[in-house]
């Protein structure tokens, strides 16, 4: 049985049953079994396998980005679910096409992209989104979903949706970047820090890009050197009233205020229950971003879960907050 260790970001050592490529839309008219038969891989990114897998892992290796219009202002592009996520960032950005540049050194495909609606900074790919193409294996039939239908939210989307899971296979994304008037966003505050020191004043989408590669490098750990998934968490909402009574205590409190009610960074919250940097087993949170969980090397799933639940209880017990998994236990 195949291992499925170089194909999770976490590293955790666990089987398939059989590992298939898919290297052309066309491959998957060919397969006859029903959703429950498979899974789909994308660049194992955000997913804690805490068992292995005994399925058939169809592994999306469909490449390739085509121009589907141009004109002065912008280009319309669809690209390849199993392209790289960076990669077709700095082919963006090689072409001057603006937009992607916020979302830099995410790891992970492009076709898992838009499952978790992945944001950094400001932007969201849910902003350049105007369709998305997947198979449906339980239909066995190609599908297209507009934007609308993708049913976009804070990382989130019709994709990860209960009902949905493991159903489309995400073979292509169209998506609209501008090429001639385009604005950068430099609102969030660290990436104006990094070009002001680098003495930049009217930034270029390269410079924003590097900005925010600094910034990634700089706060999270790099998946090729010790294994993680990205924030483990999702940020949450919380009332008016929780918030105040939380402030009440902790005047430095960070949040964003939506509607009429506040985000606050999980990773905040975590700090504050004294995990930030903690090492539990092969497990633990990472020195320099608390909302990071790690695997030091030779962590099982079932290990790396059991933390994940402790901090989770830990914030729960201390702030009556219960934080929701970002990342796809598995
Ligand atoms: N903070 C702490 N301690 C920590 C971590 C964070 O106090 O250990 C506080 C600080 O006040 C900091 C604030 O949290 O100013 C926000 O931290 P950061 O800028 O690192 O962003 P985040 O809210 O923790 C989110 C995304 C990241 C994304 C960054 C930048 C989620 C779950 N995470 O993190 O996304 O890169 O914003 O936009 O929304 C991911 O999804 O895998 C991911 C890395």
């Amino acid at each position: 049985m195949p291992s499925l260790k170089a194909y999770n970001t976490f590293g955790v050592d666990v089987d398939a049953k059989e590992i298939q490529i898919i290297q052309r839309a066309d491959d998957l008219l060919a397969l006859n079994g029903s959703p429950e038969d498979y899974f789909i891989l994308g660049g194992g990114s955000n997913m804690l396998l805490t068992q292995g897998i005994d399925k058939i892992v169809l592994k999306n290796e469909i490449k390739g980005i085509e121009v589907l219009q141009e004109n002065d202002e912008g280009v319309v592009l669809q690209i390849g679910g199993g392209e790289n996520w960076h990669e077709t960032v700095l082919w963006c950005i090689d072409k001057g096409y603006a937009g992607f540049e916020n979302l830099s050194l995410i790891p992970g495909t492009v076709g898992a992209a838009p499952i978790q609606n992945i944001g950094a900074y400001g932007v969201e790919i849910k902003d350049f989104i105007l369709g998305v193409h997947a198979y449906d294996l339980q239909e066995k039939k190609a599908v297209i979903f507009n934007k609308q239908s993708c049913q976009f939210a804070y990382r989130d989307s019709i994709f990860k949706q209960a009902a949905h899971k493991g159903r489309f296979f995400i073979s292509s994304i169209v998506v609209r970047l501008s090429k001639d008037v385009f604005q950068v966003n430099t609102d969030y505050g660290a990436i104006q820090l990094v070009l002001d020191h680098l003495k930049v004043d009217v930034p270029t989408i390269t410079d924003v890009s590097n900005a925010v590669i600094s910034i990634r490098q700089a706060k999270l750990p790099d998946p090729a050197e010790i294994g993680n998934s990205g924030s483990f968490f999702k940020n949450p909402v919380v009332s008016a009233d929780k918030y105040e009574r939380i402030q009440e205590k902790y005047e430095k409190v960070p949040s964003y205020p939506i509607g009429d009610q506040y985000k606050i960074p999980a990773g905040w919250l975590i700090e504050q229950c004294g995990w930030k940097g903690k090492r539990v087993g092969h497990t633990g949170n990472y020195e320099k971003q608390a909302l990071i969980i790690v695997n030091y090397g030779e962590a099982t799933g079932q290990e790396i879960y059991e933390h994940a639940r402790n901090v989770r209880a830990s914030v729960a017990q201390k702030f009556d907050i219960d934080l929701e998994f970002e990342v796809n236990i598995i």
